[in-house]
């Protein structure tokens, strides 16, 4: 069995012409099925890391491992990594192009050179896990933010990736939307596509995350996501706000509620089911 993880960077480090280093230093890894929150406050270089990890940006220091192979930056290695790793930028508007939601999603297939039979499979069956399919003749101008943002993350997983990378993808939603969005990425997932998706929504992670990366000028901390979010002196480092949920675990713990190693409840229906025992 192949345990190294599915991409990975190494001592990644990174700097915009002119600027100052944005990323150094980082080990960030990528294992299959895992689901990975990335965090950090506005700044701290979450879409950077997103980019550097889906080829977009290449690396300056360390490198990039697909497979636990570095990956080259020529065209056979960027296919072999788009087709394995798909980023959904933040805005949908940077990522939606073509006139129609069916077009805009078969662009990526197509330019792979699948056959046109294997193209329309691929992207009834994206339109279809978004829950978009009914759109899929809609002018992708007409479309409201959230079913833009769905049009998009289509678009990824009509490349089958093994990996979703999303920048913020329940920024911008309602909590309708993001609710639905939540459930869209948890039948990808058990459809065995790993996901990673950067936030700054502590709640959020708290919530959907199995690990987290959490980005602070000390460098990038990983690990699964409750030790790491029950970590106060890191927050404060990320300046990331305490979640929720270790807040009531702290309330709890202190009325004698919760023992001291026993882990918190996660969410307010954890809670409800947990302080009122069937
Ligand atoms: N295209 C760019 N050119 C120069 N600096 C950039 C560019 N994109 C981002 N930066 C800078 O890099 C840092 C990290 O940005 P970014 O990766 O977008 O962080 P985040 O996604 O966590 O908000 C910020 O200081 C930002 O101003
Ligand atoms: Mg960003």
């Amino acid at each position: 069995m192949n345990t190294s993880p599915v991409v990975e960077l190494a001592g990644a480090g990174f700097a915009y012409a002119e600027g100052p280093p944005v990323l150094r230093g980082v080990d960030f890894a990528v294992a299959a099925g895992r689901s990975l929150a990335l965090l950090g406050r506005n700044g701290s270089g979450k879409t950077t890391l997103m980019r550097l990890l889906s080829g977009g940006l290449r690396c300056a220091e360390g490198r990039l491992l697909l497979d636990g192979e570095p990956v080259t930056y020529d065209r056979k290695g960027l296919t072999r990594l788009r087709t394995t790793v798909q980023l959904v930028v933040q805005d949908p508007d940077d990522q939606l192009f073509a006139a129609s939601v069916g077009q805009d999603v078969s662009f990526g297939p197509m330019n792979l050179g699948l056959p046109e039979q294997e193209v329309r499979a691929r992207v009834a069956e994206a339109l279809e896990a978004l829950d978009i399919a009914a759109l899929e003749d809609r002018p992708t101008h007409l479309l409201s933010y959230g079913q833009r943002k769905r049009a998009a993350i289509a678009g990824a997983v009509a490349m089958r990736p093994r990996v979703l990378v999303l920048d913020e993808p329940t920024a911008g939603l309602d909590p309708h939307g993001q609710e639905r969005l939540l459930a869209v990425l948890g039948r990808l997932r058990e459809g065995g596509t790993t996901v990673v998706m950067a936030t700054h929504d502590v709640d959020l992670a708290l919530r959907w995350a199995d690990d987290a990366a959490v980005l602070s000028p000390s460098g990038l901390r990983t690990g699964p996501v409750a030790g790491l979010l029950a970590d106060g002196e890191l927050l404060d480092a990320a300046r990331l706000r305490r979640p929720w949920a270790m807040a009531a675990a702290e309330v709890l713990r202190a009325h004698g509620l919760l023992a001291a190693d026993a882990p918190g409840p996660r969410t307010a229906e954890e809670l409800g089911r947990w302080a009122v025992p069937a």
